[in-house]
């Protein structure tokens, strides 16, 4: 179903007054920052409470369920709307996770579950003990997750059709790997504009470099919600 996506930005520096520059112009365009490992690794906690902004933690949890369960709670006083785990981390740990989210009632942060790093392909997969395809192997993680209470996923633009036909609108799709049209690729290897994400069903699409590498990143961000906006009416 064609959606009008929210724009989450995807910051990932190491530096914090980057991050704050970065979140002042795109404030009126973005509807979510995202820092990651990158930025809560130098920063920690305190760094992402200075940072006073809404904010997808992109942290990708994976280990056993009290220790999950334990970071999402320790996470809560930051208010992050997204949180990642891995789906790998399997059932127990996913819901060990939403259940820690609870405690925060009502605007408890959203749980995502990471299926297959797009940065693995087949053969990579095969090399980790995984004889599936990718992509069936993106379903099984994405079932199981679900099923365990997450919230929605985190991925690719070319599975977001598929997980809508097997898993219906309910759960969150949050997309990476966008690039506006004429926009350098850089290390994504298999892209979609964001009006193709929202039409193929996304809810949110994470746009990083595009927009932080730009001459004028607002105007980037932009023209981004206005390409989304007219391809959905
Ligand atoms: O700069 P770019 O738009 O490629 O940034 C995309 C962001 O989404 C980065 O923070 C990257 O780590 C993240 N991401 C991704 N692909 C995934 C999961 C996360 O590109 N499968």
């Amino acid at each position: 179903m064609a959606r009008s996506p929210g724009l989450i930005v995807a910051l990932d520096t190491a530096d914090p007054s980057q991050a704050a520059a970065w979140a002042a112009r795109l404030a009126p365009h973005a509807g979510l920052f995202k820092l990651g490992l990158e930025f809560f690794i130098a920063n920690g906690p305190a760094g992402v409470r200075a940072f006073g902004q809404p904010v997808f933690l992109d942290l990708k949890l994976h280990d056993i369920p009290a220790t999950v369960a334990g970071a999402v709670r320790a996470s809560l006083p930051l208010a992050p709307r997204l949180l990642t785990v891995h789906a790998t981390g399997g059932g127990a740990m996913v819901a060990a996770a939403r259940r820690a989210a609870e405690a925060a009632g009502e605007d408890r942060p959203r749980i995502l579950a990471v299926t297959v790093l797009t940065s693995l392909d087949d053969q990579a997969l095969a090399a980790t003990g995984i004889a599936a395809r990718a992509a069936d192997h993106v379903l099984r993680l994405a079932g199981l997750a679900l099923a365990a209470g997450a919230d929605g996923l985190v991925c690719s633009p070319h599975e977001v059709a598929l997980l809508r036909s097997a898993f219906g609108e309910a759960p969150l799709l949050v997309v990476p790997g966008i690039r506006p049209r004429g926009a350098e690729v850089q290390d994504q290897a298999r892209t979609m504009s964001p009006a193709e994400a929202g039409a193929a069903g996304a809810d949110w699409i994470v746009v990083g470099r595009p927009i932080t590498a730009a001459a004028d990143p607002a105007a980037a961000a932009a023209a981004i919600r206005r390409e989304m906006a007219a391809a959905t009416g």
